[in-house]
């Protein structure tokens, strides 16, 4: 064997079950950017070690968390959004809370344990007491794990929300590279967004973030630095998944950075499983955009290891897309919970039974 190839097995093995990345930060980087820059031939071995990892620390069973897009009024204008604020080609909508509820009382019969709600931000102070409201109803009404998913909002109405009984919070970074992000976010500060997800996790609530991959200009480097930002944070979740230039956007002409090589989302996958074992990772939504009808399995067996199936109503879902060929807005709730079910069976996998929350215990509440 060469000297090289010697190397880049090292490279390969030399994380036994992702923990052992070095500390320093110029290592870690340049570690993972070797997982990234991987030959292709050598892909299939890094998606089996990703594979054996999730397996070991998460297991085979999926935790399906459920989502309902409830609402795609958005006062944010993200450039790469469907659902930005001067977006004029959608009907901008609200679900009502009695709406809502309906579809909560569903899930646990579809197996879905966790309602996860999401929206544009549009904060406003009655809002969020309707929202806190619904999530009580929930809490009371289901077993379901609530998840929130809104955007950044000041500490009290975090803590607001934690005291009705929201169990998580999604809010993805984006990108690790602060001017990009102000680029992306009309000036917006990375550092406020990292500064409420340490208030999130101030308040035990269980923390998911993550970032698009294939923002224009990405190399691996920055890649790198996007997955050992997740790692630093030390999340619960971690949601990551192929940028779409949307037509409806400023960035309709931007090309994803790996256009050409639509492969290198699931290295990115792979690369990230591997440096944050334990985190629960969906097999996200933009998978399936960029590989029709297979791409969020393919994820499960590539370090993915929970799939959130789309509850929103059939009637809203035109108006939700974030990024074009976005699957299932033709089908329904509960056309998405079945097809599921037997996506998982194909793949040799099932449904959790439980609700599925963060393997460390923060936030937990001593539920599994
Ligand atoms: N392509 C891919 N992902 C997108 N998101 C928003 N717009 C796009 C797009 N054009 C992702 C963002 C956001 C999540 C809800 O959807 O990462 O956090
Ligand atoms: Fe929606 Fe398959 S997951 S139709």
């Amino acid at each position: 064997m060469s000297i090289e190839m010697e190397e880049k097995k090292e490279l390969f093995f030399s994380v036994e079950a992702g923990n052992s990345l070095p500390a320093a930060s110029e290592a870690a980087r340049a570690t993972v950017a070797g997982w990234l820059r991987a030959p292709r031939a050598s892909r299939a071995e890094l998606f089996a070690r990703a594979d054996a990892v999730r397996r070991a620390r998460m297991g085979d069973a999926v935790p399906l968390r459920g989502i309902i897009e409830f609402s795609n009024r958005c006062a944010s204008d993200c450039a790469y959004c469907g659902i930005r604020r001067s977006n004029r080609a959608l009907r901008r909508y609200t679900m009502p809370p009695d709406e809502i509820l309906d579809v909560a009382r569903r899930m646990a019969g579809w197996g879905q344990m966790t309602v996860v709600l999401q929206s544009g931000e549009t904060p406003s102070r009655e809002g969020d007491r309707e929202l806190g409201e619904l999530i009580r109803r929930i809490k009371r009404e289901t077993p379901l794990a609530v998840t929130l998913s809104v955007g950044n909002r000041p500490r009290d109405v975090y803590a607001y929300w934690r005291e009705c009984g929201m169990d998580r919070y999604l809010l993805r970074f984006e990108t690790a590279d602060p001017e990009l992000y102000r680029r992306l976010h009309e000036g917006g500060d990375l550092e406020e967004r990292l500064e409420c997800l340490r208030t999130l996790r101030a308040l035990g609530v269980q923390v998911g973030s993550g970032f698009m991959i294939g923002l224009p200009g990405e190399t691996h480097e920055a890649l790198a630095d996007n997955i050992l930002l997740c790692r630093k944070l030390d999340l619960d979740m971690i949601g990551v998944g192929p940028f779409i230039p949307n037509p409806e956007t400023p960035m309709a002409d931007a090309r994803n950075a790996w256009a050409d090589d639509p492969e290198m989302f699931f290295v990115a996958l792979a690369a990230l499983r591997l440096a944050c074992p334990d985190a629960h990772i969906p097999a996200t939504t933009a998978y399936d955009a960029v590989f029709p009808g297979e791409g969020r399995d393919l994820a499960l067996r590539r370090g993915a290891n929970v799939f959130m199936p789309n509850s929103t109503p059939g009637k809203y879902r035109r108006d939700y897309q974030l990024y074009p060929n976005k699957p299932c807005v033709d089908e329904d709730a509960g056309q998405c919970s079945a097809c599921v079910l037997l996506r998982l069976k194909a793949i040799g996998r099932e449904p959790a039974a439980g609700p599925g929350h963060s393997l460390k215990t923060r936030g937990a509440r001593g539920e599994k």
